[in-house]
């Protein structure tokens, strides 16, 4: 462990005078000094656009592109690395699928399935289409513990069944969905499948072809990876299919001022100089985790999981929101009478960083009603121990806000 949270720099600085104890992975986890050092050497020494010049430095960041392409194929295990295509995250993912579906696949009055526990990501994109279309959204809904009522799926569908597009695991509840078994139910029906696995990537062996949907989306810097790079993984077939999301350079075959002939996947959609450094700084990410394992990385973070439900549920007035057994390490309550976000500041002043409000997840609030939570998410390198000062300042944090 003390090895492990070496590799990672900003673990080891204080803040407001006691020794920073980062639980906000969920928006966003610290980096390993492999990745920094990948960027740096990248825009110290072979800075260059890719796909575009023969020159020395060019062709360097061309082949470390594809190569960083190549590596997240096999992360994810897609068929091949024409599969994956570079975006800025998790967000540009979505509203691409959203605004290119729309072009090339949705007709009005169709209908899409989305669940109670979206982020606002994989909302807005879908209802900002709602008037142009005139969809029909609906919900899969949530039960006590925060399990998708999935039995109710069945009547969800009909012949006007588009779209489902859904989290792996919610960045609230922090629980795993069953999504293969949702995704055979949609395959059966000829909807098209698109999940968001902006926080499963991170815990989880992530095998496309096993899930078998058809678009899943991620980002780099949940991953270890910078901020500014992610993932939009599209079957082949339906990849060859689909219109360009943003037109410019490097997407082209051939251009007049009366045809444009765009070039294939992955390249047809990735117009403009892409973000090379952060595709290497994903592929050293992708490096690391391969380097622990991700078996390792899950098995200690379940461990932090179990702790941390164990140490706060005997806290007098808590509600724990999602209490399903099977769950990536996120934890997120309100404590009776105290509002969340007085809890998070204190916590700071104790150098402890948390997440306290909607979490870009408002509609699921709506469903709880309660204007939101305060939200511990944990990474492989938190400790027990960090566990335990946690819970101690929380009770300290509770007894003056009482
Ligand atoms: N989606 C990120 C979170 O849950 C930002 O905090």
């Amino acid at each position: 462990m003390k090895s492990i949270r070496n590799d990672f720099p900003a673990l080891s600085q204080m803040v407001n005078n006691n020794q920073l104890i980062y639980f906000d992975n969920a928006a966003t986890s610290l980096k390993p000094k492999s990745v920094i050092e990948g960027l740096k050497d990248y825009y110290s020494s072979f800075n260059s656009n890719v796909h575009r010049a023969g020159h020395y430095l060019s062709a360097k960041s061309t082949k470390a592109y594809e190569s960083a392409r190549a590596n997240v194929a096999d992360y994810i295990n897609a068929k091949d690395s024409t599969e994956i295509i570079f975006t800025k995250g998790t967000t540009e993912s979505i509203n691409f699928l959203a605004s290119i579906l729309a072009e090339d696949i949705l007709k009005d009055g169709d209908e899409i399935i989305l669940t109670r526990m979206e982020h606002h990501s994989n909302i807005i994109p879908w209802v900002a289409l709602k008037d142009k279309l005139d969809l029909t959204i609906k919900i899969i809904e949530i039960d006590e513990k925060g399990e998708l009522l999935i039995d109710d799926l069945d009547k969800l569908f009909t012949e006007k069944t588009k779209v489902l597009s859904m989290a792996h695991s919610s960045n609230v509840l922090g629980i795993l969905n069953p999504i293969e078994e949702i995704v055979n139910k949609a395959k059966s029906r000829g909807v098209l499948t698109i999940i968001d696995g902006a926080q499963a990537i991170v815990h989880e062996k992530i095998d496309v072809q096993k899930i078998d949907c058809d678009f899943y989306c991620f980002s780099g810097h949940k991953m270890y990876a910078p901020m500014g790079i992610g993932v939009l993984y599209g079957k082949k077939e339906l990849l060859n299919q689909l219109s360009p999301y943003q037109k410019g350079g490097g997407m082209i075959k051939n251009v007049t001022y009366e045809e444009v002939i765009y070039n294939t996947p992955p390249y047809r959609f990735e117009a403009g100089t892409p973000n090379v450094g952060g595709a290497i700084g994903l592929s050293k990410a992708i490096d690391y985790i391969n380097s622990i394992g991700i078996e390792t990385i899950k098995k200690h973070e379940q461990s932090l999981l179990n702790h941390g439900n164990y140490k706060l549920k005997v806290i007098e007035g808590i509600k724990i929101y999602g209490r399903s057994a099977i769950k990536d390490p996120i934890i997120s309550f309100n404590i009776s009478g105290i509002h969340h976000s007085d809890l998070a500041i204190i916590l700071d002043k104790f150098g402890i960083a948390t997440r306290a409000g909607f979490h870009c997840a408002q509609p699921l609030f709506d469903h709880y009603n309660v204007k939101g939570n305060l939200r511990i998410s944990f990474s492989f390198y938190n400790t027990i121990e960090e566990i335990d000062i946690f819970v101690e300042k929380l009770n300290l944090a509770i007894n003056m806000l009482k």
